[in-house]
């Protein structure tokens, strides 16, 4: 099967087996260059979001997407977000509060993180802790567990709040 997806800002055609799911084209490459090593394989059935990547914007579970459904679509993964600013500023912040401990769910974590704040500056809101929660709700931790990660995009929300400051409409997101 011939995939067509813009993945990380560029075109890519992809040969999958059909059946094939979108972590393990991402992940495996296959005859693909893909080889995104950042989309990590915990449980494939949907439970852990350590796979977690964004189809056109939106945090999906890629181990439960079939390839297919990328076809004529967008697909990032954390090494597309490699050099924008607001993920910058979360890996800063996971390791500055001591969020990552074996790293492994941290991909999937930054992701979904990446995806609420996203949101929410284009809101021009800051979501509070139940709503990082709320984000988080599908990433499991064996290590480091859900504070310190919490506690991580609170600050760069506080941090994006201070930013947008003297814009009109901000406001703390009810969650
Ligand atoms: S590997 Fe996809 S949700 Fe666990
Ligand atoms: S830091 Fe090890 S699973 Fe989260």
């Amino acid at each position: 099967m011939k995939i067509d997806v813009r993945l990380n800002g560029r075109d890519t055609a992809w040969e999958a087996p059909a059946g094939a799911t979108l972590l393990a084209v991402l992940r495996d490459g296959g005859p693909n260059p893909a080889r995104m090593i950042s989309v990590k394989r915990g449980c494939e059935t949907g439970d852990c979001g350590a796979c977690t990547v964004l189809l056109d914007g939106q945090p999906v579970n890629s181990c439960v997407v079939a390839a297919g459904r990328a076809h004529g679509h967008e697909v990032t993964t954390l090494e597309g977000l490699a050099a924008d600013p607001l993920m910058i500023s979360l890996q800063k912040a996971l390791v500055d509060h001591a969020g990552v401990q074996c790293g492994y769910c941290s991909p999937g974590m930054l992701i979904s993180l990446y995806h609420l704040l996203r949101e929410c500056r284009a809101a021009g809101v800051r979501p509070d802790d139940h709503a990082i929660r709320e984000a988080l709700s599908g990433n499991l931790c064996r290590c480091t567990g859900y504070v310190k990660p919490v506690a991580a995009a609170a600050a760069v929300a506080a941090a994006l709040e201070a930013v947008q400051a003297a814009a009109p409409g901000k406001g703390t997101v009810a969650s």
